[in-house]
């Protein structure tokens, strides 16, 4: 499902109801280029509060911008643990890198991660999987 996009950003009331994620690119919008407010990523955040939602952030090209204090990513602003941040290395470091990351918050790491690597499995099969790097935040 197409939602539509207005000078703030996504347009949080035209989510349908049965919606239960949400894929934005709240830095800029793409590919309309508009930058989320902050008073429509809180709104979003609000939206998925109340309908158990989880929303994916591509933050692809965040670090660029022309001037204006960068507005807080949606997985800062997160209190309830509901956003997949997606970052990428494309745009700040070269395209043919090919490498990007993803924070989950705790309640979808395991998830996101897949199953437990199979110890029996043979090393072919083994590197067939995601390789998933643990990044734990400082206490
Ligand atoms: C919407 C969107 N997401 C993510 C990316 C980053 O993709 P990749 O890391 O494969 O270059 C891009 C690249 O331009 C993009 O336009």
């Amino acid at each position: 499902m197409l939602i539509p996009v207005d000078r703030d950003g996504l347009v949080v009331d035209a989510i349908g109801r049965d919606v239960r994620a949400v894929y934005v690119t709240p830095s800029h919008q793409y590919p309309l280029g508009v930058t989320m407010t902050l008073a429509r990523r809180q709104s979003l955040l609000s939206w998925a509060e109340q309908h158990n939602a989880a929303i994916i952030e591509d933050d692809y090209d965040g670090e660029f911008r022309f001037g204006g204090r960068p507005v807080d990513a949606l997985q800062t602003l997160d209190n309830s643990g509901r956003v997949v941040y997606v970052g990428s290395f494309s745009k700040v470091l070269l395209p043919t890198l090919r490498l990007g990351f993803i924070i989950t918050p705790p309640s979808l790491s395991r998830a996101v991660e897949g199953p437990r690597p199979n110890r029996g499995a043979s090393n072919k099969r083994r590197r067939r999987g995601a390789r998933v790097a643990r990044i734990r935040p400082p206490r």
